[in-house]
């Protein structure tokens, strides 16, 4: 069982909370506030609950202390996003005797960060003094990084059992309900759209969601892979080769063995490179000519995935059906997320990642009864795996 922020009782209590603040930036410009938003409600029940609320973050992969990889940039969006209405104050470091001075001279209203995480190797380590470091500067724990729930590190998993109380923040419960929902009892039929680049990263997930899904949809790079191994021509498209090709086919034969369409992209747009500058040409059928390569599903496919997505009453999502980094071969990727927001009553469900920034960049992310925050953390779930940071929440 797990329980939720607002099962406790917080008043006067130090609260720390796990959040995911490891979000894209552009030098010390953040370019996507979606996890510092989505964490929001958490942090302000916390503080209307009068809890002294501590959050705690990595971002990116630091080697140590490194200034261009301070929270800095974020303590300053959090002071906006929270309206201007409550201090953060952002200590030097994630822990220590200064760090637990702060804390306790905590205002009401006032809120610390702690600095990056990751500027101590202890932190990915799961490192046991690092963790009872940080788990002395909290009465309760709350996790709401679910983008970091599977990994188990010292703010994820190691410092739980040295806190007296541990509760799951709402964005973590949002996850959990709506990605647990897909896995666990879809409404029928349930449809899942898989593209990316390569077939290797999606095997676990596409050996866990072949007996659940009434189709699955291939498309992006890995499509290609697919139709390799059943011996179509595709041209110049990323393949993955070798074993690949094998474990590719060993797929196809599971979802026959399992009556479940496996549907592969039945024409393309090619060009000759990704930053081919001539018109997008369209194939007629799945054969990609010789000196050509796959960059997006083509006009048949798209209304093919629509039809189906249009079908299901749950469709879950993930990676991107083409190069939609490049305008010309956008288009798969836009009529995907098109299909799951217009005149759908199905519950729909995007895996985070790249498939999450196609959707934000397109206008589509509101539409969705979903986008999760977690890309690999989406991933490992809908492999149905168990999270470490989901794990350490769990009480008898
Ligand atoms: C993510 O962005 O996927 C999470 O914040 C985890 O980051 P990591 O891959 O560096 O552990």
């Amino acid at each position: 069982m797990i329980r939720y922020i607002d099962d406790l009782q917080l008043t006067g209590k130090r609260v720390f909370i796990r959040v995911d603040f490891n979000v894209p930036m552009d030098g010390r410009r953040i370019t996507d506030d979606t996890r510092i938003r989505e964490a929001l409600p958490t942090i302000k029940r916390a503080l209307e609950m009068g809890g002294k609320v501590i959050l705690a973050s990595h971002l990116g992969r630091p080697k140590g202390p490194d200034p261009k990889l301070s929270l800095e940039p974020v303590a300053a969006k959090l002071v906006e996003l929270l309206g201007g209405k409550h201090e953060v104050i952002l200590t030097d470091d994630s822990v220590g005797d200064g760090v637990k001075k702060q804390v306790k001279e905590l205002k009401e209203g006032q809120v610390v960060l702690l600095e990056n995480l990751r500027f101590h190797k202890e932190e990915e380590a799961n490192d046991e003094a690092f963790s009872r470091e940080l788990a002395a500067l909290a009465d309760v724990y709350v996790n709401d990084a679910f983008g970091t729930a599977h990994r188990a590190h010292a703010s994820t998993a190691g410092m739980v059992p040295f806190v007296k109380e541990k509760a799951a923040g709402f964005l973590m419960k949002k996850e959990i309900e709506y990605l647990g929902k897909v896995l666990k009892n879809p409404e029928k039929p349930f449809v899942a759209i898989l593209g990316g680049s390569k077939v290797s990263d999606k095997i676990k997930v596409i050996e866990s969601l072949l007996p659940k899904v009434d189709a699955l949809l291939v498309g992006g790079a890995m499509a290609y892979t697919f139709l390799k191994a059943q011996g179509i021509e595709v041209g110049k498209s990323r393949v993955e080769e070798g074993d690949k090709l094998a474990l590719a086919a060993k797929l196809l034969d599971t979802a026959k063995r399992l009556k479940t369409p496996l549907v592969l992209p039945i024409d393309h747009i090619v060009g000759t490179e990704p930053s081919d500058k001539s018109v997008a040409k369209e194939t007629p059928d799945q054969v990609i000519p010789p000196d050509m390569m796959g960059l997006d599903i083509g006009p048949k496919t798209r209304a093919m995935f629509t039809q189906r997505i249009r079908d299901a009453k749950t469709v879950v999502w993930n990676g991107p059906v083409g190069l939609f980094e490049v305008s010309k071969f956008a288009e798969g990727t836009r009529s995907v997320a098109a299909a799951m927001s217009i005149n759908t009553q199905a519950t729909t469900v995007i895996g985070g990642g790249d498939s999450a920034a196609a959707v934000e960049q397109m206008g589509y992310a509101d539409k969705m009864s979903h986008v999760s925050t977690g890309g690999g953390a989406s991933l490992e779930f809908l492999e149905g795996r168990e999270l470490p940071g989901i794990k350490a929440l769990e009480t008898k």
